[in-house]
């Protein structure tokens, strides 16, 4: 199957109450986890590119390992760009097959993001290509951009008819509280369910984005820390509190912490305890196996997409 844009996989998640997994993808083994694991439940996929993994596996490699996921499966799955800063960024990957692309200019004033964002619709619209916008900033890192709790915000709920609006963007990311990264709260996890409910009041039917959805999986810090690692703290967001977020207006759920997480607690107790092995194939084989089981389950009791491809 050709790689499909969000359009119909976000009308349907929005009407059923689920909400579809967007998963960072950076080599083979990643994307072969994810997408084993939504064959397998046939569930339809988000696989998501930074410009950070753009640049470490680069856009062809990526590109036809994400092809080569589509044909295998036969899934419906949607190639996107996460977190794109600028509009020539946006422009390679459009030109270059993507489906869909994140214009991330929640850094910038409202006036400039408004525009930067419209430029970029109205480039990827004359290709058929879909366009997230980002209103709000998370903390957290991502890439080289160390954002932090002082210059994160909420995303005003006031903003988002007139941004929608004047964009033509076709999901929104909003922050209500998630962070990127495995350190998402140093106190209790809280998320602002009502700034939720007041955007999604006032975008009836449009698709709502949740970035920084990873709940940092005690199992997997748990190894790293046991076999050499140092990761004290760590903490996500509850899956009770992401389930709620599927069921209403949020549409996407972005996943990368997790997926790290689960690949290196398990490369790290394989090698501990198998400390003459070399051969990166004895070591990926049951990363990419944690991988899998880890997105099953994302897909089935967090998301509720299984059975929806
Ligand atoms: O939101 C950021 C994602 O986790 C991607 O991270 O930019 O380090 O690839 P990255
Ligand atoms: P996590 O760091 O919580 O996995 O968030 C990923 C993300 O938002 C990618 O855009
Ligand atoms: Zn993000």
């Amino acid at each position: 199957m050709p790689l499909v844009t969000t359009k119909e996989m976000f009308k349907k998640a929005y009407e059923g109450g689920y909400a579809i997994g967007a998963f960072n993808v950076n080599n083979m083994e990643i994307i072969q986890g994810i997408t084993e694991a939504a064959k397998e439940v046939n569930a339809p996929l988000i696989l998501q590119v930074s410009a950070g993994a753009r640049k470490y596996a680069n856009h062809t490699y990526l590109m036809i390992l994400v092809e080569a996921a589509a044909i295998d499966t036969q899934l419906p799955i949607c190639l996107h760009l996460d977190h794109g800063d600028s509009f020539e960024i946006c422009k390679a990957c459009i030109d270059g097959g993507f489906t869909s692309v994140m214009i991330d200019g929640s850094h910038l004033p409202f006036e400039e993001n408004i525009k930067l964002t419209k430029q970029v619709v109205d480039y990827a619209h004359d290709h058929g290509v879909v366009v997230e916008g980002e209103l709000g900033r998370l903390a957290g890192v991502e890439d080289d951009i160390n954002v932090s709790e002082e210059e994160s915000s909420y995303t005003k709920p006031e903003e988002v008819e007139e941004f929608v609006a004047r964009t033509g963007v076709d999901s929104l990311a909003v922050a209500i509280g998630t962070s990127h990264g495995a350190y998402k709260f140093k106190g209790e996890p809280e998320l602002r369910f009502d700034i939720l409910e007041e955007i999604a009041r006032r975008l009836p039917g449009f698709p709502i984005v949740l970035h920084g959805a990873s709940s940092v999986i005690p199992e997997f810090v748990e190894k790293i820390n046991k076999y050499g690692g140092n990761m004290p703290g760590a903490r996500g967001v509850p899956e009770d509190m992401l389930r709620k977020a599927a069921r209403s207006a949020v549409c996407k759920i972005n996943i990368d912490s997790d997926l790290r997480l689960a690949m290196t607690g398990t490369i790290r107790e394989y090698l501990a305890q198998h400390p003459d092995h070399f051969d990166p194939r004895q070591y990926l084989r049951p990363a990419r196996e944690a991988i899998k089981e880890l997105v099953k389950h994302k897909l089935i009791h967090v998301l509720g997409c299984d059975g929806k491809a």
